[in-house]
């Protein structure tokens, strides 16, 4: 009997073994699908886009990966802006426009299991030109977290100083917040327009051409804010300069006619380019 008992036992802890075995293996495979989703911020696949009749993108698939700065370059009419748009579905607002393949942001479908307005607090966006309101500079940035449902002065407070640090603006602007964000320089409101974007508390900052209306030093300042900004924000930047892609891109997507022709690692991209077209834009036979 007591040799009965010992094999059951003996039986019974093998299959217990065996299970957790099997659980640990399914936690396993279930982590590494979170960690393989969250390594991109953008999965698109097969996306194409029609204003009305005409077809701005073309089947395009990208995988955007997280803390990395990605650049959208090819020539004027190609389809970046509408590109970036579609990633926080500006362009719903563009009558006619519509959109068919998928895009993923952080794992999930922005078109089915994403809150429009929430996906726009999660990936801001900078324009071309900078676009401050007409308030003091105190009011840019907290107005986007009043909407939010904040109002604590204090946290208002936290929340306008940590955005402008974090923007390379506070020192200039410390002293000043009262003023009106109009007063600033073309490069200061630039950098506060990317403060009030990180005061929504995004993942992603989308900026189309940020510094094509901006001096070489202020366009050296958002681009060292980029750099900085990557190590907790993705950034996907559209720019017709092909230094800046260069300087401070880790991938690079060239864009032409609404085609996606290349995307790779922007050292291979400008040193290697496997596509003729790619090597003609960029070495300036074209665009
Ligand atoms: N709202 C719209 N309605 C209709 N067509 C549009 C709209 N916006 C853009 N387009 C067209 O879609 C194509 C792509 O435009 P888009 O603005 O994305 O180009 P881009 O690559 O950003 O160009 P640029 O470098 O000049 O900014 C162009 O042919 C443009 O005319
Ligand atoms: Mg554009």
């Amino acid at each position: 009997m007591a040799e009965m008992t010992k094999t059951l036992t003996g039986f019974a802890a093998a299959e217990i073994e065996k299970k957790q075995g099997a659980v640990r293996a399914q936690e396993q495979a279930v982590a590494q699908e979170a960690a393989g989703t969250a390594e991109y911020t953008f999965d698109v696949t097969d996306m194409d886009l029609f204003y009305g009749d005409f077809q701005a993108l073309n089947s395009i698939s990208m995988k955007i990966k997280k803390h990395e700065i990605t650049a959208l370059i090819g020539p004027s009419g190609c389809g970046k802006s509408t590109f970036l748009k579609t990633l926080n579905r500006m362009n719903d607002w563009v009558e006619g426009c519509r959109v068919t393949g998928k895009i993923l942001f952080e794992g999930k479908d922005i078109f089915k299991e994403v809150d429009p307005l929430a996906l726009r607090y999660r990936v801001g966006m900078v324009f071309q030109q900078p676009t401050p309101f007409p308030k003091s500079i105190y009011e840019n940035i907290a107005y986007g977290p009043r909407i939010q449902g904040i109002k604590d002065k204090k946290k208002l407070d936290e929340i306008v100083e940590k955005s402008l640090r974090q923007a390379a603006c506070w020192d200039e602007m410390k002293d000043r917040l009262s003023k009106s964000a109009l007063g600033l320089s073309g490069g200061q409101q630039q950098r506060l327009c990317i403060a009030r974007t990180l005061a929504a508390d995004p993942s992603v900052i989308l900026m189309d051409e940020p510094t094509s209306a901006l001096d070489p030093i202020s366009t050296q300042k958002i681009e060292d804010l980029a750099l900085e900004l990557k190590e907790n924000y993705t950034i996907v930047i559209v720019t017709h300069s092909m230094q800046q892609a260069r300087r401070i891109s880790d991938k690079t997507g060239f864009f032409l006619l609404g085609e996606l022709i290349e995307f790779n690692n922007t050292l291979d991209m400008f040193t290697n380019p496997s596509n003729p077209k790619t090597e003609e834009y960029i070495t300036g036979r074209f665009g």
